[in-house]
C-alpha cells in the first residue's frame, strides 16, 4: 500500500494555527510576539494523539475563535450558542432548568450592580456544564467544565468563576463580585424552586420574599440547599432580604421556561 504523505502546505497551516492558538492563550504583547514568533512557528503539536481530520477541526475552531475575538471583544459565545452547548452536554432536563435558573438570577443581580448582564448570565448558564459527567465525582466538577469551555476562548473571568463555585474541591478561592455572586445564585436557585413547589399552585408567582426568609431558617426544608453559600450575598454587600427580592424577580421572569 502506498504511504500517504501530509502536504507541506497543510503542515505549514498547522504550524501557523498552533502559533495563533499559542498567541490567544498567552495573550502576548506585540513586542513579545516579535521576539517569540520564529520559535513558536515550530511550536510542537499539542494534539498528536488526534487524527489529522480531528486536528483540522480543532484548529478550525481556533481560527473561528480568533476572528470572533476580533469582532466581539472578549466574549466568544452568544447566548444561543451557550444554550446549545449546555443541551449538548447535559442530558437531564432538570439540570438544564437549573442552569437557566442560575442564568436568570445572575442577570438580575448584574443589573442590580450595573455589571455586564450578558457576561454574568453566560457564567450562570454554563456553570454546571459538566455536571452530567461529574455528579458522582465532585473533585472533577468545574475542572471538566474548564476543559469543555476552553475550546471556546471565553473570557478567563467566566472560567475562573465556574472553578471558584466549586472551591471546596478546585481550591480556586472566590474573590471577585461575580465569583461570589455565582455561589450565592447557584444555592438560592434551589431554595426558590423548593419554595415554589410547596405552594398549593406549585408556581413561583405565589412565592413571597417572607416565605423565602422563613424557609431559609427552617433547616429541615430543602436540606440539600447549603445556606452558608446563599449568604455569600452578604459578602458582596447585599442583605439577604434584598437578595431574595432581586433573585425572586429574576427567576419569575423565566418561570414558564422552567415549568414553574
Ligand atoms: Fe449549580
Amino acid at each position: 500500500m502506498k504511504a500517504r504523505q501530509i502536504p507541506v502546505e497543510l503542515v505549514s497551516l498547522f504550524q501557523a494555527l498552533l502559533t495563533l492558538e499559542f498567541i490567544i492563550q498567552t495573550e502576548l504583547t506585540t513586542l513579545q510576539l516579535k521576539t517569540l514568533l520564529p520559535k513558536t512557528l515550530f511550536f510542537p503539536f499539542s494534539h498528536v494523539t488526534l487524527s489529522i481530520l480531528d486536528q483540522v477541526v480543532q484548529l478550525e475552531k481556533v481560527i473561528k475563535n480568533w476572528f470572533h475575538i476580533k469582532e466581539l471583544g472578549a466574549v466568544m459565545l452568544t447566548r444561543e450558542e451557550a444554550l446549545n452547548l449546555v443541551k449538548k452536554n447535559v442530558a437531564k432536563r432538570n439540570f438544564v432548568y437549573h442552569m437557566l435558573a442560575v442564568e436568570a438570577i445572575m442577570k438580575s443581580l448584574a443589573k442590580h450592580f450595573g455589571e455586564d448582564e450578558h457576561l454574568w448570565g453566560l457564567t450562570g448558564l454554563l456553570h454546571d456544564i459538566d455536571y452530567g459527567k461529574t455528579e458522582a465525582t465532585p473533585e472533577k466538577h468545574a475542572m471538566l467544565a474548564e476543559e469543555i469551555l476552553n475550546e471556546f476562548a471565553l473570557p478567563q473571568e467566566v472560567i475562573k468563576a465556574i472553578k471558584a463555585h466549586n472551591f471546596q474541591y478546585t481550591h480556586v478561592k472566590p474573590e471577585t463580585r461575580m465569583e461570589k455572586a455565582l455561589i450565592a445564585c447557584d444555592a438560592v436557585s434551589g431554595l426558590l424552586v423548593a419554595c415554589a413547589l410547596v405552594m398549593p399552585s406549585k408556581k413561583l408567582k405565589d412565592v413571597k420574599v417572607e416565605t423565602v426568609i422563613k424557609k431559609l431558617k427552617a433547616k429541615d426544608f430543602a436540606r440539600g440547599v447549603e445556606r452558608e453559600r446563599i449568604l455569600f450575598c452578604e459578602e458582596i454587600g447585599i442583605p439577604r432580604k434584598k437578595f431574595f427580592e432581586i433573585t425572586l424577580d429574576g427567576l419569575k421572569n423565566i418561570s414558564s421556561e422552567i415549568g414553574l
